[in-house]
């Protein structure tokens, strides 16, 4: 998309960065994937943003690390690498010594912090530290405290969606991926029938489901995946008929038990690989199924969209700037750094099953779940 683009450039321009030949030129590749998700005009705005990034990140050796559900033009237009919660954290642990001395972290703030806990000699920058979670704000360390003074015998494992005073108050850090094998992992340990598991009651509810240890939960859930509906899913069967079912674990049990394929979002973009549907659907955040729709034009996509606010914040606009900046920070309490480590690396200790063409989350044995 180079016509006519530079003429129009001196009105739609981001500060300074103009679209000029170089940049149509620099980021043709980019453009070739974005195609289709970005309106003409958008890119005219935002591919001289890429390139600056994309230079500066080059000038300071900087690694930009995504969560799948970030936008189009961040997962293709600058991240090194776009993964779920616990590729992000892994991928930040096995970096050399040597590596990114800079990482930008475009996700969530509690995305972030498992990579200054895991590398804190490095400069970890998030764009927004606005960029929250309700799962994360909705407990605390004073509540975990508590909350083992009530279960004193009980493991506690934290999903990887709370803050890094949370996780260092956890035994075990896990996530969506890997929630089940954690929890056993935690009980088997500790030689407890009952395991603390905080702070999504919905992650909770499908663990529960599958396996036979007691499952002690908190009671928020996920702003996004909490407002799909097993009636939405039944309506989407019913207009898109053969369509495959994909829904993510923070989802409520009974819109997992309507799907096809339930899993972490790396979870889901395997079964879009693997399972030769046609159409699908996915029931998470929707710049996530944007980007696997991008990736994978041959399946038809039906794209029920609730946007998540937080993962949202990150923009092309304010990468620049943290680049620019180096700064916002994030910085990990020194007293904190180590407890919350230890969860951490429990997490990336235990690996996520291979599930392929079945429910990851399957809907069968009586679960035993309490709210706390
Ligand atoms: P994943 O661990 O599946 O990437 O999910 C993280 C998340 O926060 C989804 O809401």
């Amino acid at each position: 998309m180079t016509r006519g683009a530079r003429g129009a450039a001196p009105l739609l321009m981001y500060r300074d960065h103009r679209f000029t030949d170089e940049v149509a030129r620099a980021t043709q590749p980019v453009w070739e994937r974005l195609h289709g998700l970005l309106t003409d005009v958008d890119w005219l705005l935002k591919a001289p943003i890429i390139h600056r990034i994309i230079q500066l990140k080059q000038e300071t050796r900087t690694l930009i690390l995504a969560h799948n559900s970030q936008l189009p033009e961040i997962a293709y237009g600058v991240a090194d690498k776009v993964r779920d919660s616990r590729q992000l954290a892994q991928y930040a642990a096995a970096l050399d010594k040597d590596d990114a001395p800079v990482i930008v972290m475009c996700g969530v703030h509690f995305m972030a912090e498992p990579v200054k806990v895991l590398a804190p000699e490095r400069t970890v920058l998030i764009p927004d530290v606005a960029a929250s979670w309700s799962l994360a704000e909705s407990i605390t360390g004073a509540d975990m405290r508590l909350l083992k003074q009530h279960y004193p015998a009980a493991p506690v494992v934290s999903y990887v969606n709370t803050s890094a005073e949370v996780k260092a108050e956890s035994d075990y850090c896990c996530t969506s991926s890997n929630a089940v094998r954690v929890v056993e992992a935690a009980a088997k340990e500790f030689g407890s029938p009952r395991v603390l598991f905080e702070p999504d009651r919905n992650l909770a509810a499908n663990v529960a489901k599958e396996t036979s240890i007691e499952i002690i939960a908190w009671h928020v859930t996920c702003m996004v995946h909490d407002r799909f509906t097993p009636e939405l899913i039944c309506e989407l069967r019913a207009h898109v008929p053969g369509v495959r079912v994909l829904a993510h674990p923070e989802c409520p049990p009974e819109v997992c038990a309507e799907a096809d394929f339930t899993g972490s979002t790396s979870g889901m973009i395997r079964d879009v690989q693997t399972s030769g549907a046609a159409k699908m659907v996915m029931v998470t955040e929707c710049s996530m199924a944007d980007n696997v729709a991008a990736e994978n034009p041959g399946v038809d996509f039906v794209r029920p969209c609730v946007l998540c606010p937080h993962m949202q914040r990150i923009t092309l606009p304010k990468i620049l700037t943290a680049l620019e900046t180096l700064s916002p920070q994030v910085e990990v309490d020194e007293n904190i750094v180590h407890a919350a480590r230890r969860a951490v690396e429990r997490m990336l200790a235990i690996s996520p099953p291979r599930s392929r063409h079945h429910h990851a989350i399957t809907p069968a044995r009586s679960s035993r779940l309490r709210e706390a």
